[in-house]
């Protein structure tokens, strides 16, 4: 077993608020690293996420609120922060590109590629999309405009650098193929490799003249230029864990990354680009890079201009933390596309969380208050099939659970919440046939006690299961069922009311 694991997040852009899109890659890293914390200590897991704060998007969102970008993007970060707060995100760092330890290690990165002549200048005439600060040939519009956003391009002509993508191509096509592992699940790794093998890539221009845009990492070795944002933002995933620094911190411990978990929309940048970047740096390549799917409005995707952005602070306000990421964890598999609606997460909470989990746990503990005053009784083994049934369903649930939350099984969360389920729902059985209220009445007290000891266990290993997912529920849990006695709590899930 890996002795280590690093898992990042993308850095969030700060020009607008976070919102649920943003909010599902960090819940789903949050859970590995709660779970592989379990695994394999606290020690040997580092977790980043952070904020994504130069470029011309950042740069007109502040100008637009009368802001220096530096005060505006402190204002937003603040949301993000509060955010991760309030999702129970334990990250161990949280990186700006504006912090002092990363603009130094960009630029060392960009130094040492302009001297191994990786990086070179270069006159540039094309199009250019602003918003997307991106580069285009003729060749690449789409009806004369830019074919990611559509809107309209600007004929530019400049002088740039440029980083050698080109020369890297044959070794990332060899490197992806040696390594199924590196891009996941196989629908991107399919969609990177056959884009590679069928385009030949163009060297990346990694600048933006001071008089276009002011607001990025200056070019060590020209001051009018400043650090395109993609090609400054990736290098995060070093610079946060001390690349090029005294302590070594980063290749002794932390690097390579075993995982960039990232939205399929930046697969190109992490895919291709970083890569090569590091690949020119000759430092290792992360383990495995996953590109999850897209939460969906009904049919649209999720923007400010139609209006149905859905805020997370929202849903945690309106349904509860551990709710909206069991919601998120639990409806879609892992890489897949969802659809997000209030009915869909009701219906969830109704049925898994209220009916299944909640409804064990409270009837449990009304057992024990009503037939053992609230101790757990402390002898008998339940001897019925059923009974066997499930206690080897809580001697297997760990390894089952780990199996699905493995990078071979693309970190399926659903499927793993569906094995605790398994056993939740094989308790909730086992008390409707056994119907303890009959083994009161007819005094079988030996029965009764085996019994609820039982469904003791079962909550305490869902609970230990739970931890990684569903953190406060988790527990809460634990508070209330104690080593020897209850101490019975509200509900842990009322039933809600369907509109
Ligand atoms: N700043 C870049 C990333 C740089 S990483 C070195 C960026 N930021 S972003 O804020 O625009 O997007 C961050 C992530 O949110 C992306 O992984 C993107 O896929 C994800 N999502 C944005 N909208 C989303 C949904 N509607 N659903 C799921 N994730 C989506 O890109």
């Amino acid at each position: 077993m890996a002795n280590k694991f690093y898992v990042t997040t993308p850095l969030y852009y700060v020009n607008a608020s976070p919102h649920i899109g943003h909010s599902y890659t960090n819940i789903a890293a949050d859970t590995l690293a709660r779970f592989m914390r379990d695994r394999i200590g606290g020690e040997n897991v580092w977790f980043l996420t952070g904020t994504d704060e130069h470029g011309q998007k950042i740069q007109k969102a502040a100008e637009e609120q009368g802001l220096a970008p530096g005060d505006f993007a402190d204002k937003m970060v603040s949301q993000f922060v509060g955010l991760w707060k309030a999702l129970d995100i334990s990250y161990n760092d949280f990186i700006r590109t504006t912090e002092e330890r990363h603009i130094a290690c960009v630029q060392q990165v960009l130094q040492i590629l302009y001297e191994q002549k990786d990086v070179y200048q270069d006159k540039y005439e094309g199009w250019y999309c602003t918003p997307c600060e991106t580069f285009w040939i003729e060749s690449q519009l789409t009806e004369g405009n830019c074919p990611d956003c559509k809107r309209k391009v600007e004929r530019i002509s400049e002088t740039n650098y440029f980083f050698r993508l080109s020369k890297y191509q044959e070794w990332l096509i060899a490197h992806i193929k040696a390594h199924p592992e590196f891009i996941r699940p196989a629908s991107r790794y399919n969609e990177v490799l056959s884009f590679l093998e069928l385009n030949k890539l163009n060297d990346l221009c990694i600048s933006r003249p001071k008089e276009r845009l002011s607001w990025g990492i200056p070019l060590p070795f020209s001051p009018e230029h400043v650090t395109y944002v993609w090609f400054d933002a990736l290098i995060n995933y070093i610079s946060a864990v001390g690349a090029f620094d005294e302590s070594n911190r980063y290749k002794s411990r932390w690097w390579p990354a075993d995982l960039h978990l990232i939205g399929k929309d930046i697969l190109r940048q992490h895919a291709i680009y970083w890569p090569i970047m590091l690949a020119a740096l000759k430092i290792e390549p992360p383990k495995t890079i996953f590109a999850h799917g897209w939460w969906m409005i009904g049919e649209a995707k999720m923007s400010k201009s139609r209006g149905n952005v859905v805020n997370p602070l929202d849903m945690v306000n309106e349904f509860g933390t551990d709710t909206y990421r069991y919601f998120l964890l639990r409806d879609v598999p892992f890489g897949m596309d969802g659809n997000f609606s209030e009915e869909a997460i009701t219906k969830r909470f109704n049925a898994d969380l209220a009916n299944d989990l909640g409804n064990l746990v409270y009837r449990t503990l009304t057992m024990i208050e009503k037939y053992y005053q609230g101790s757990i009784p402390d002898k008998g083994e339940a001897k019925d099939a059923q009974a066997k049934k499930i206690e080897e369903k809580i001697k297997s649930l760990g390894g089952e659970v780990s199996a699905c939350l493995a990078a071979q099984a693309d970190f399926d969360f659903s499927a793993g919440i569906e094995k605790i389920w398994e056993l939740i729902n094989l308790a909730n059985k086992y008390v409707e046939e056994t119907k303890p209220w009959n083994l009161a009445k007819e005094g079988r007290s030996d029965e009764l006690a085996a019994f609820i000891r039982l469904l003791v266990e079962v909550i305490r290993e869902v609970a230990r299961k739970l931890c990684a997912f569903m953190p406060k529920t988790a527990e809460s849990i634990t508070g209330q069922i104690g080593e020897k006695a209850i101490q019975k709590g509200q509900p842990l899930f009322p039933r809600r009311e369907t509109s």
